[in-house]
């Protein structure tokens, strides 16, 4: 299964709440797409910093939105 997680970037990384969720979740066998939304920052390291925490689930790259994405940008 393919799990997308979402998250606002708040000073530079995923919000913090976030960490709660991976380290509750078990993501073993799981294909993980992380993406952000943000006013400026990048993606940066907040998809592979969750990914070191939690240690389960194959990891991609992700992607950034910026906070006022449409639905043609989220969708493309
Ligand atoms: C406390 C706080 C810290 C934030 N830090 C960043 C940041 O470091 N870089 C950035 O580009 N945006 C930052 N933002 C903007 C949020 O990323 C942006 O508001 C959010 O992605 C939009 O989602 P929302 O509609 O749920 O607020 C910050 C926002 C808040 C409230």
């Amino acid at each position: 299964m393919t799990e997308f997680i979402g998250y606002p970037i708040w000073w530079g990384g995923a919000v913090w709440p976030v960490n709660h969720f991976v380290t509750d979740n078990d993501f073993t066998g799981e294909k993980v797409i992380p993406f952000a939304t943000s006013a400026s920052s990048p993606l940066g390291s907040s998809g592979s910093d969750l990914a070191t925490m939690i240690g389960t689930g194959d990891w991609q790259e992700g992607q950034r939105l910026s906070s006022n994405a449409s639905a043609g940008e989220v969708s493309s």
